[in-house]
């Protein structure tokens, strides 16, 4: 670690001690029922949304016995508009099992928390620390953003080994002392100063030290998920070429890829090309290497197989083929629209005849 933890503690806690957020309903006369459902509330909702549904909640039901006694429907009810509705049922199972298997007290240590539905490791730190004031590290979504940055993390922070990376980095940080207040202020700098766009660094207790200003990465970090790769399509092209070099085009259906363009027929696979061939007189046939064609959403891996005939057959005349003669490719009386990849086959013919 590039810095010492008591620096870094001393920091963001003399920040909270100024700027830090005291006020939020949840933080009034703490209890473990209250600081649980806002931390449910807040798992993937802002602060500003959650107020009006946490109050309303409390209103309705003080506790977490009159919570696990309601009709579910009464707490899906309640819960309208704040959305992610599996988080409304955990809730209520998890109420009902605080009161089944614990005497309708929230149990202390982590390990029992995290039994409850819908509380995983951070958000029974959350509660252990703010609540029972034990030294239980946190990594919600705002205290990832400001450690990915601060330690200039190198990588999506979803992949295991980031995960364990940030948690490393957030139990070694977090203290023994005011671990309630430590883990607050952590939350507010994400949620106010290391904001997802645009962090106001000027105003973060933490600049002198974060790697992301050093680095100049303040806007590239976290680093975002990488993109899946595309998916990939195969397809054989049939090149049937005469003897006088003359090969057969047709023109492809209005809707979908290359739609009105001229192509060569497109087989899913070289079988079912061949089967095509039967009546055909054919003289050889060469498969050609396959090559990448991408689109916008897919790879288009393309095998052309090139069928030289020993005479133009007869099967094969219908008004949407056209033989082409790739010598005259630029000639009027051949324009048709040709996609950029069956250009570039008709220029290697050319150049082989
Ligand atoms: N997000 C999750 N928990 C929070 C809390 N206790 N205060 C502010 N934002 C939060
Ligand atoms: Fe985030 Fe800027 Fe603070 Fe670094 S200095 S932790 S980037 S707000």
């Amino acid at each position: 670690m590039h810095c010492s933890p008591i620096w870094f503690r001393k920091q963001v806690l003399h920040w909270y001690d100024q700027h830090g957020r005291k006020h939020l309903p949840w933080q009034q006369g703490k209890t473990a029922y209250r600081v649980w459902l806002s931390e449910i509330m807040l798992q993937q909702t802002q602060v500003a949304t959650v107020i009006p549904y946490f109050e309303r909640f409390i209103e309705r039901f003080p506790s977490v016995a009159e919570l696990a006694a309601a009709p579910t429907d009464d707490v899906l009810h309640l819960w309208t508009g704040l959305g992610y509705y599996a988080r409304a049922r955990n809730l209520h199972k998890a109420a009902q099992k605080v009161v089944s298997d614990f005497q309708g007290d929230f149990p202390q240590n982590l390990e029992q928390l995290m039994t409850l539905p819908g509380v995983g490791r951070s958000t029974a730190a959350a509660i252990a620390s703010s609540v029972f004031n034990k030294p239980a590290a946190i990594l919600d979504g705002n205290v990832k953003r400001v450690l990915s940055r601060f330690f200039a993390l190198q990588e999506w922070p979803g992949t295991t080994t980031a995960q364990q990376q940030l948690w490393q980095w957030s139990e070694a940080l977090t203290p023994e002392k005011r671990v309630a207040d430590y883990n607050q202020v952590m939350m507010d700098i994400g949620a106010l100063v290391c904001t997802r766009t645009k962090p106001k660094c000027d105003q973060c207790p933490l600049r002198n030290e974060c790697l992301a200003v050093a680095m100049d990465q303040t806007h590239l970090l976290p680093k975002p998920k990488p993109k899946k790769d595309k998916p990939s399509k195969q397809a054989h092209l049939l090149m049937l070429q005469c003897p006088d070099g003359r090969v057969a085009l047709s023109q492809r259906p209005d809707s979908g890829i290359w739609g009105g363009l001229y192509s060569f027929p497109e087989f899913t696979d070289y079988d079912t090309l061949a089967s095509h061939l039967t009546q055909l007189p054919v003289e050889r046939v060469d498969v050609w290497n396959e090559f990448r064609h991408t689109f916008s959403h897919y790879h288009f891996d393309i095998t052309p197989v090139l069928v030289t005939l020993n005479h133009l057959p007869d099967v094969i005349e219908d008004d949407k083929t056209l033989w082409f003669n790739p010598v005259l490719m630029n000639e009027n009386e051949q324009a048709v629209g040709l996609p950029a990849p069956i250009k570039t086959l008709l220029t290697k013919l050319q150049q082989s005849l």
